[in-house]
């Protein structure tokens, strides 16, 4: 054939043939496309442990929607990944504001867990369970916990109120 004499011709010259120069190019092309594929598909697999921090906040509402005065009890659906599984638990927090700073309680009681409600009469948080009582700031007025009531991280991004439903342990 014509064209392989041409290529055993240009060889023989000791240039490069257009041959040789295609195969080389297709396995460079095949090379870098592999690469690409495959460093797209390992952060893909690596990257669920790398979102941890930012997957923590749970977004529980708008922030002007928390008024200063009684305390609002406020439903949320946290979602909890761990590497590729995503797990959902529905839990609450109550929202305490004076307007400017707010402060976020653990809805669980700290003497043996039971949940608590806000007495708009008595300005406290009343525990069913022992008759604990605390004040508007979480400070144990009566009755046996051990500590304040924990509190969750909370910051406002862009309006809307976020939290780390994570207690923090309030301190004696
Ligand atoms: S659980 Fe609240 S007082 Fe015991």
């Amino acid at each position: 054939m014509p064209n392989d004499e041409a290529c055993v011709r240009e060889e023989a010259a000791g240039g490069v043939s257009r041959r040789t120069f295609l195969t080389a190019g297709i396995v460079v092309l095949g090379g870098a496309i592999s690469a690409l594929l495959g460093a797209t598909g390992l952060s893909y697999f690596i990257s669920p442990a790398f979102k941890k921090d930012e997957e923590d906040w749970v977004d529980i509402g708008r922030a002007s929607d928390m008024k200063p005065g009684a305390p609002l009890k406020v439903d949320f659906v946290a979602r909890k990944r761990d590497a590729w599984v995503v797990t959902e638990k529905r839990s609450s927090a109550w929202v305490s504001t004076d307007g400017k700073e707010f402060t976020v309680f653990d809805p669980r009681c700290t003497h043996l867990g039971c949940p608590y409600r806000w007495d708009q009469a008595r300005e406290q948080f009343l525990c069913p369970c022992h008759a604990a009582v605390f004040d508007a700031k979480g400070q144990v007025v009566s009755g046996p916990p051990p500590r304040p009531l924990d509190r969750f991280a909370a910051k406002v991004v862009e309006g809307r109120l976020l939290i780390q439903p994570q207690a923090i342990k309030g301190a004696a």
